[in-house]
């Protein structure tokens, strides 16, 4: 079996590839990346020797080289992680969202018709459901809520999962859809809030918390999604979507006050900054049909999660701080100076 992993040197995607090239040895597992500011190949330097793994810098939204990919490879399967995947970016610029995750995804799906897979699989988000209201704790995502996007980040992850569902009804393109929660776990790049909130509080600087910090996330360890994602490309029914979701719900203000607590920095670092614009209130997956189907159920408690996730950036800070040190620092001073 060959799989093209696009995305894999991002955060959840190179997760994928550690699971994939461990649990199943035979397989020759193909990273497509374009290695944007997201993408970063020292996070695959413990593969890059494995015979059965190669990285190809590229974007997905270049035909000619997918295709030459495709031409060189022959994948029975792709797994699209690669996306801009960061909201608050989104907001400053959705150009860029709408050419990779809508544009590529349908440069990725005319590669698959013309040369022909067995399944293409659309790493997809929760987001495009939108958001529930905090005081509704009994409403969750399935699978047949409405699609409510509120940013472009979310808009443009909406438009890709409809043109997938579209290739499949009008090209018979054997495809599968999975929305999963917010992931935590190593490897996550430092601008998303728990590593943000864990490297501020290592350097003792302020932990800025967007509006009350009471909206609620689902938080899911970045395993979790592998497997479930493994799962479905090996026994998820064409054609169909998947919610992927911990029934972890947590407030933003905990979050953070848990980070403190681990980390043993006073709450007083926490800062109280402006609100995201559109800020989706809360995301609740219900994951039934993942679950009744195929048998997945999370493994990782959070408050082991959160602990392996804190230790892992305590033990490799030669990964995040050339990160931090870099272009990210004028990031940052653009998003969170007067904010
Ligand atoms: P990430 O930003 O950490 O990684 C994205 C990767 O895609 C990077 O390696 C980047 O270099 C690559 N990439 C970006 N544009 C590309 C292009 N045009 N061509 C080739 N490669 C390109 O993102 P992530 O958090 O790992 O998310 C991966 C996927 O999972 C995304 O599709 C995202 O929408 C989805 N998702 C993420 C979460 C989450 O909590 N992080 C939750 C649900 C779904
Ligand atoms: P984020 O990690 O960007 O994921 P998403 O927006 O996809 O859920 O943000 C998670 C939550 O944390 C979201 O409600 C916004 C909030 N947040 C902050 O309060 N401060 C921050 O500095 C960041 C990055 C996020």
């Amino acid at each position: 079996m060959t799989i093209i992993v696009t995305g894999g040197a991002g955060f959840i995607g190179s997760n994928f590839v550690f699971h994939m090239l461990n649990k199943y040895p035979d397989y020759r597992i193909i990273c497509l990346d374009k290695l944007t500011y997201a993408g970063n190949l020292s996070t695959l330097a413990p593969v890059m020797d494995n015979p059965n793994f190669r990285f190809v810098k590229e974007d997905i939204c270049d035909r000619e080289a997918v295709y030459k990919l495709f031409e060189e490879e022959k994948p029975d399967v792709v797994v699209n992680f690669a996306a801009e995947s960061h909201v608050d970016r989104s907001i400053e610029n959705p150009e860029v969202f709408l050419q990779t995750n809508i544009l590529g995804t349908a440069t990725l799906m005319d590669a698959c018709r013309k040369y022909g897979i067995t399944r293409y699989h659309q790493v997809s988000t929760d987001e495009v459901y939108g958001d529930l209201p905090l005081d509704r704790p009994d409403l969750f995502f399935t699978e047949e809520t409405p699609i409510h996007t509120s940013s472009p980040y979310s808009s443009s992850k909406a438009g890709a999962d409809l043109l997938v569902l579209a290739y499949h009804r009008t090209y018979g393109l054997p495809v599968t859809i999975s929305r999963c929660s917010n992931n935590y776990g190593p490897y996550h790049f430092p601008e998303k809030l728990i590593p943000l909130m864990v490297i501020n509080a290592l350097h003792d600087k302020p932990l800025p918390v967007y509006g009350t910090g009471e909206n609620v996330r689902d938080w899911l360890y970045v395993e979790d999604h592998c497997k479930a994602i493994d799962l479905i490309i090996h026994k998820g029914t064409v054609g169909e979507v998947y919610n992927i979701g911990g029934h972890n719900e947590m407030t933003n203000i905990d979050i953070v006050k848990i980070i403190c607590k681990e980390l043993g920095k006073p709450e007083s670092l926490i800062t109280h900054v402006g609100d995201r614009k559109g800020h989706d209130q809360r995301y609740a997956i219900d994951p039934t049909k993942i679950h009744n189907e195929l048998g997945w159920l999370p493994e990782t408690m959070f408050k082991d999660g959160i602990k392996k996730t804190i230790q892992w950036y305590l033990d490799n800070q030669d990964w995040w701080e050339p990160i931090i040190s870099g272009e990210y620092q004028n990031y940052y001073d653009k998003m969170y100076s007067n904010r």
